[in-house]
């Protein structure tokens, strides 16, 4: 199981909330978030870099814009392709998977 490297105490922002634990899953691997944070959050804090590959070249891409606007983050989660990670908030149990192309 991946477990999750984060900040805990942040000098201006102070110590982090304290929230559940949860399990996802990606590409079929656990891996250890915080309930409610953003997908892409807790897969980047996992080591994940490359969410998906680009449909012409098949190139990879990640996490560009953190806020919704670029699509770089797009993975299938729950079976369901193209979703943003970067806006999409952690629940227990979440199947998320690289995405090749546009998905299927
Ligand atoms: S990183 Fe740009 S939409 Fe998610």
């Amino acid at each position: 199981m991946k477990t999750a490297n984060r900040i805990t105490q942040h000098p201006i922002l102070g110590d982090i909330e304290t929230v559940p634990y949860v399990t996802i899953y990606f590409d079929g691997e656990p891996i250890v978030a915080r309930q409610g944070e953003m997908v892409a959050a807790a897969l980047y804090s996992a080591g994940v870099r490359t969410f998906r590959y680009t449909p012409k070249r098949n190139e990879p891409r990640g996490v560009f814009c953190a806020i919704g606007r670029c699509t770089d983050c797009m993975m299938t989660v729950n079976g369901i392709p193209n979703t943003r990670t970067c806006i999409t908030p952690v629940q227990a149990g979440m199947r998320i998977e690289t995405q090749h192309g546009l998905g299927k």
